[in-house]
């Protein structure tokens, strides 16, 4: 058997940012028309009014201050509320592979690699810009890496459910080196239309590279990983192939966007979240204690502050739970591994870490990871 590392990380950050006063401003905007194009039928009361969003209740309820995005003004526009992305040429990269492509090369660039070092390419994200062929295909195109490739999607928890995928890969000797990559683009299926969900989600795109150890390699030695899944509709989204096919099928309808019960989200996915890392730690023999660091899931500050709790038993220290969300908001699969490559280069020999990550399905993610 052997072992397998990862040796390198790579975050591509979009160039622009929409701060939370500039996401109210537009919201709000676009509340005032819906009002005004629909005021005889909510004085009739047969269309409920939008009331306006506020700053002050985003950054209490999430701690987001800002996020990056592929197309600011496409978004803001209150007569719009999505981005504008340009059509491209079946003949040229795609965007999501063209934002993973950056992300592989920094992951690559940090263990001194090259694309053609790798032998197995997953795109692991929450979303698909195409049914086929595989947006992995691409990136390993684009690469110039050998192998084979091949997309996955777990929703947020994407990341560690690729990990665990090419680790075990990596350890059976079916693959020498291998780069999963998390492209993003959550502007895509986020309603913005809707203040109970418009300021959740950012883009970005990860990558992270893992080899075997025999390979003289140098960074973070996958210890264990686990996952699970348990269904449930309290995250949804409705769009698919078979959408056309549907009565209204092809319609402006919310349930074709992202969709949440957050509070029953919030209660039933933190004690899932919490058993399964500690009971990961014990089957793994490491204590809570011996961790070093968590990188977890970057969808709300305090779903983060309970689970720090939670897995070590008091309030963590300053730096024991890097916080990425403040700046990117939830990047949904990509937000655990945007705090393990800003957060992890202070890391010494023996070091133990655990990167977490969980939503929809629902499903959870956790990797625990030792500096060598
Ligand atoms: N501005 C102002 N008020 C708002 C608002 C906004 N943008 N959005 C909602 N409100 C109002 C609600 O209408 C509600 O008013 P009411 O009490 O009069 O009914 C009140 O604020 C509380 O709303 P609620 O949705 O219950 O807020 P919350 O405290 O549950 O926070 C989330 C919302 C989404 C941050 C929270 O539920 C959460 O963290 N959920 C899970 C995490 C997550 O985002 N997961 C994503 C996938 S992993």
């Amino acid at each position: 058997m052997q072992q397998a590392v990862i040796t390198g990380t790579g975050v591509f950050t979009p160039p622009q940012t929409i701060t939370n006063a500039e996401l109210v401003e537009s919201f709000n905007a676009y509340a005032d028309l819906f009002n005004a194009e629909n005021a005889a039928a909510i004085a009739a009361g047969d269309v409920a009014a939008k009331d306006h969003s506020s700053v002050e209740f985003i950054l209490k309820a999430s701690g987001i201050e800002q996020r990056y995005v592929m197309d600011k003004d496409g978004v803001l526009d209150p007569a719009r509320m999505y981005p504008r992305l340009r059509q491209r040429s079946d003949d040229e990269p795609g965007i999501m592979a063209e934002i993973a492509l950056d992300a592989c090369n920094q992951a690559l660039e940090m263990a001194s690699r090259k694309g053609e070092d790798i032998d197995l390419v997953i795109c692991a994200a929450s979303n698909m810009e195409r049914a086929y062929p595989a947006i992995a295909i691409e990136i390993q195109k684009l690469l110039g890496a050998g192998g084979f490739a091949f997309d996955m999607n777990v929703a947020c928890s994407s990341a560690t459910f690729g990990i665990q995928a090419a680790a075990d890969m990596i350890r059976t000797g079916s693959v020498r080196r291998a780069l999963v990559v998390n492209p993003e683009i959550t502007s895509g299926h986020l309603e913005w239309r809707d203040r109970d969900c418009h300021f959740i989600f950012g883009d970005v795109a990860t990558a992270t590279l893992i080899e075997r150890r025999e390979d003289d390699t140098q960074g973070f030695l996958i210890r264990s990983s686990r996952c699970a899944t348990e269904f449930s509709n309290n995250i949804r989204n409705n769009n698919g192939f078979l959408r056309r096919t549907r009565p209204d099928g092809v319609a402006d309808r919310r349930d074709m966007q992202f969709m949440q019960e957050g509070r029953k989200v919030f209660k039933e996915v933190m004690p899932m979240v919490a058993q399964h890392v500690l009971a990961h730690l014990a089957e793994t023999g490491v204590k809570p204690e011996d961790l070093r660091r968590l990188w977890l899931h970057q969808a709300n500050k305090t779903m983060n502050d309970f689970l720090g709790r939670k897995v070590l038993g008091r309030d963590p220290e300053p730096g024991e739970q890097p916080n990425i969300l403040q700046d990117y908001a939830n990047t949904s699969s990509a937000g655990s591994i945007i705090a393990f490559a800003k957060h992890s280069n202070d890391f010494a020999p023996g070091d133990l870490g655990l990167i977490c990550s969980f939503g929809a399905g629902y499903s959870v993610g956790s990797v625990v990871v030792e500096r060598i």
